[in-house]
């Protein structure tokens, strides 16, 4: 039996480092295993719990696809849909919402983070945002979610609901209990500036995150001005711990490099940021320019990308509708 993969990612613009070293590169590693059968999903009905333009959403869109292909992606392999198309969605998301309880939701630290200290004014949307989740990834009987760590509470909150429902209509394992994939290491990128934050497309200052599509003066000029301490490079990991800053940059460093932190600390020990920084912003560009100047061709052929979309909402559409005609049938409809 092979594993089945499912993964989603918002097409709200600007997709970073972050994305590319917490989920969209371990998205190719699954795509390249013959043993997995991967979905990768771009959840624009995720995106509109906040305010979107139409034309940029549009464009968004295609921009998420193009980045999942130019990093690796192979469309052959993989379906790639976006998730209006298939509307599976969001009738199974009305439905676990009536699984899921307010109290799990209650406790969701992503809502609010995001809504901020204005609850009575977020989207409804925003709210019940994992229940959408949980609809994405039970439909297609996953068994490996990939994901950065910020998604793990919301993974647990899927499990509850799929196990509520094959308790409460009496369905052992109707839906499959997924397990998150989350990477040991560099799950969790942090904002260039402040290393108590992670890197996110919503910071208003354009210098905390490297851009996907960033130009290679870009990514040399925001290396120089990431914030770091003034000390030099240490020799262990212990005294790496409590400088986030400089644990974020080695990390981003280790990562690129598919090295692990203790020998990134071992190659650059005793040397100062400036020169750690060069040596970044090399591996920066090398690793993260190919993808940018594909994304920015593929952006060029948009017919090429709707064809990606077309194939692979037929594809999606098919597994999902069997589902939920079924859940249909379980709940009494
Ligand atoms: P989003 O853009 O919020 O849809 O996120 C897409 C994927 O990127 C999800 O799997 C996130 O967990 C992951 N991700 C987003 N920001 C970061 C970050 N700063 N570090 C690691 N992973 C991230
Ligand atoms: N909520 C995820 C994020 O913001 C995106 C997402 C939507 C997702 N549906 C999913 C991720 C299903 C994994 C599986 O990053």
């Amino acid at each position: 039996m092979k594993k089945k993969i499912f993964s989603g990612v918002q097409p709200t613009g600007n997709l970073h480092l972050g994305n590319y070293l917490g989920a969209i590169k371990n998205f190719v590693s699954l795509n390249n295993d013959d043993e997995n059968e991967c979905i990768f999903c771009v959840v624009d009905l995720h995106a509109i719990t906040v305010s979107q333009d139409p034309a940029i959403l549009r464009e968004n869109i295609h921009e998420t696809v193009a980045t999942f292909i130019a990093s690796g992606i192979d469309p052959k392999k993989s379906i790639i849909f976006n998730q209006s198309r298939v509307s599976a969605h969001s009738e199974a998301a009305w439905i676990l919402s009536c699984i899921a309880r307010m109290g799990w939701l209650n406790r969701m630290t992503q809502f609010k983070e995001k809504a901020g200290k204005d609850k009575e004014k977020a989207s409804v949307g925003l709210y019940s945002y994992p229940i959408l989740m949980a609809a994405d990834i039970l439909l297609y009987d996953t068994t490996y979610v990939p994901v950065g760590n910020d998604q793990k509470q919301h993974l647990e909150l899927c499990r509850d609901i799929a196990q509520k429902f094959n308790n409460d209509f009496k369905v052992e394992n109707f839906f499959k209990v997924p397990e998150p994939l989350i990477q040991k290491e560099f799950s969790r990128i942090m904002s260039l500036k402040d290393g108590s934050k992670k890197m996110s497309k919503s910071e208003s200052s354009d210098l905390s995150r490297i851009n996907l599509t960033d130009e290679k003066d870009q990514i040399i000029n925001k290396i120089k001005k990431a914030k770091t301490d003034s000390l030099p490079i240490p020799s262990s990991l212990i005294e790496l711990n409590n400088r986030p800053e400089a644990r974020n940059l080695i990390g981003i460093y280790s990562s690129l490099a598919n090295s692990t932190l203790e020998s990134s600390i071992q190659n650059f020990s005793g040397k100062n940021f400036s020169e750690f920084k060069k040596d970044l912003s090399e591996i920066l560009i090398d690793k993260i320019s190919p993808i940018s100047d594909e994304i920015k061709r593929l952006l060029n052929e948009k017919s090429y990308l709707n064809k990606i979309l077309e194939d692979g909402y037929k594809k999606a559409d098919n597994i999902a509708s069997k589902k939920i005609k079924k859940i249909h049938d379980i709940v009494g409809f």
